[in-house]
């Protein structure tokens, strides 16, 4: 139920854009508070400071990035590992199965003496809608849930990193347990300028200064749609088209 993320899967990204950067930060922060093994005369419990994250936006801002690039902070500064919990485990068609599943999984996470437990699409455990059961089956679930979040002291050494990018549909109550909360936005036209650059450089194409027109840029909604751009003409063999519309959107 409970997966160990290998370190193979946590290489770091570099990531384009001051509030990706920031994000990274902040997170790394909040690791350094729930691993670091210094006297701490802080109160965290007072000030309901805990080891949550749930990044959310739209799709291929860098969520799953940021995270990744996070849990590898934590692996290589303080040697902890990190555990996937998978959804479509905990999910099942059983009455009362998957609130089961779910309390083992915890319990598994809980008996570990330190680590990080990463639900990507965390929207997809708390409000999957096709669960036998229906209402009362994802509402035990949501308590069961929330109930662990409300356990996870700093002290504990434990830490819970969440995304979605349905964040609307994620419960109130739950959302005010994360200690760091972030929307990740859209990246500015800039970044997304500084992202093709590199983009170019990693498909061998040599453009210099460049500074795209904005109203190319707006064609592109996050870093993961101008990955899309160069994907498709990559597969297309149509880099040398490529090359000249970038170079004609070029001011
Ligand atoms: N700011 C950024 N800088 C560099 N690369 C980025 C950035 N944002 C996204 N990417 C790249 O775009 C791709 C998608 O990113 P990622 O999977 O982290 O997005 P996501 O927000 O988790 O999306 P989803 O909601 O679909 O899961 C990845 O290859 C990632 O490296
Ligand atoms: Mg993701």
């Amino acid at each position: 139920m409970l997966y160990r993320i290998d370190e193979s899967d946590l290489h770091e990204t570099k990531l384009i854009g001051k509030q990706c950067e920031q994000t990274v930060n902040d997170i790394n922060h909040l690791i350094d508070i729930v691993f670091e093994k210094n006297e701490r005369r802080l109160n965290y419990n007072f000030f309901d400071i805990k080891g949550t994250v749930l990044l959310h936006g739209i799709a291929g801002v860098g969520k799953t990035t940021i995270a990744r690039n996070c849990m590898s902070y934590a692996l290589n500064k303080y040697g902890v590992e990190s555990y996937r919990l998978d959804v479509s485990d905990i999910i099942v068609s059983g009455l009362g199965e998957s609130v089961k599943n779910m309390h083992d999984t915890l319990n598994e996470f809980e008996e570990l003496n330190e680590g990080i437990l990463f639900i990507d699409e965390i929207d997809k455990v708390l409000i999957d809608r096709t669960v036998v059961g229906e209402l009362s089956e994802m509402k035990r679930l949501l308590i069961e849930f929330m109930g662990y979040v409300d356990n996870l002291t700093v002290d504990k050494k434990k830490m819970l990193i969440g995304c979605t990018n349905v964040y609307e549909q994620i419960d109130e109550a739950l959302k005010r347990r994360f200690s760091i909360n972030e929307e990740i936005h859209r990246p500015l036209n800039e970044e997304k300028n500084d992202f093709f650059s590199i983009c170019l450089l990693e498909a061998g194409i040599h453009i210099p200064a460049l500074g795209l027109k904005s109203d190319f840029l707006n064609r592109f909604e996050t870093m993961d749609s101008i990955k899309g751009y160069f994907r498709k003409n990559i597969l297309d063999g149509s880099l040398d088209q490529m090359k000249t519309e970038i170079e004609h959107e070029t001011i």
